[in-house]
């Protein structure tokens, strides 16, 4: 379908969904939430797409939620608004597909949200990252609450929500909130390197290692162990499987088909 605050392209197994409002800092009303998550959707079903890399056009990743937008909502239009983010996060939490977020810039408020649903955030230098919605009298809607506490602990968590205070690309690294920090001019070369080096992968397997860690953190160990002795098992029954050990000893490299 045709995007009107997005761009999707397509490139060797790998996809780029950048948002693409940069006069108001990419920030996410409700049509871009709706065409990410429409976009997300579509790719899942595209069997030559591995993984996905979600960028912003022009200085920002995502300043926010629309504030224009929000400002005048009552609190049933508020709460359909946060559940229309949540589905997106849900959608590319979900996905077969590792998400890698590529941090051009702002990415504040549901902008950190949305890199926190992410599987691998690699930001440029320049990158500040926070949730401020304090500052606007409101509190994180699209699961920064959750997600931030989750990655970075609570007592951290909390001193970021409480006071507002956005963080440097280095900052956000040292926290845990970032994977890796490179020089701005390096941030699509360094996405596409990772996006390509993961596209080579089974993705059979990428998509178990997404989903074990995803739903094994949120609940307890013993039964988290179990749902991965019963993922490795089924590898068993892959082609990947059989390719991946078969060229090891062979001493060549598989060739991976994704089933
Ligand atoms: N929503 C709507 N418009 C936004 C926006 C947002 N989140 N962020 C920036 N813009 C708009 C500005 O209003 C401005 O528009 P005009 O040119 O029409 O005035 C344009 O983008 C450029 O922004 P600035 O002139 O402010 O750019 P700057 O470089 O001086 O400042 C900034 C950049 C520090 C990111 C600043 O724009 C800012 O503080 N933005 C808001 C950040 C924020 O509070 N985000 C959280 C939103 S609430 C949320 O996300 C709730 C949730 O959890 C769901």
């Amino acid at each position: 379908m045709a995007y009107k605050n997005i761009i999707l392209e397509k490139k060797d197994g790998i996809a780029f969904i950048k948002i693409n409002r940069p006069k108001v800092l990419n920030a996410l009303n409700g049509g871009t939430i709706g065409e990410i998550t429409k976009a997300v959707l579509e790719l899942e079903k595209d069997d030559k797409i591995k993984v996905a890399v979600l960028t912003g056009e022009g200085k920002a990743f995502i300043a926010g939620a629309d504030i224009s937008a929000m400002s005048n909502m009552t609190p049933l239009e508020a709460k359909e608004f946060a559940e229309h983010g949540h589905n997106m996060l849900n959608t590319i939490e979900k996905s077969r597909l590792p998400f890698i977020a590529a941090v051009n810039g702002y990415a504040l408020g549901g902008g950190c949200e949305t890199l926190m649903a992410c599987d691998i955030v690699i930001a440029g230098k320049s990158a500040l990252l926070g949730q401020p919605e304090i500052n606007l009298g409101i509190s994180p809607g699209f699961g920064g609450t959750q997600r931030l506490a989750r990655l970075v602990g609570r007592m951290k968590a909390k001193e970021l929500l409480l006071t507002g205070r956005n963080v440097s690309a280095e900052e956000a690294q040292s926290i845990g909130l970032v994977n890796m920090v490179v020089d701005d001019d390096k941030l699509t070369e360094t996405a596409e390197k990772i996006a390509g080096k993961i596209a080579s992968k089974s993705s059979v397997q990428t998509n178990f290692i997404k989903a074990l860690v995803n739903k094994g953190v949120d609940i307890d160990l013993a039964t988290a162990n179990s749902l991965e002795i019963s993922y490795f098992s089924s590898s068993f029954s892959t082609h990947d499987q059989k390719e991946g050990m078969k060229a090891f000893l062979e001493k060549r490299k598989p060739d991976f088909k994704g089933n």
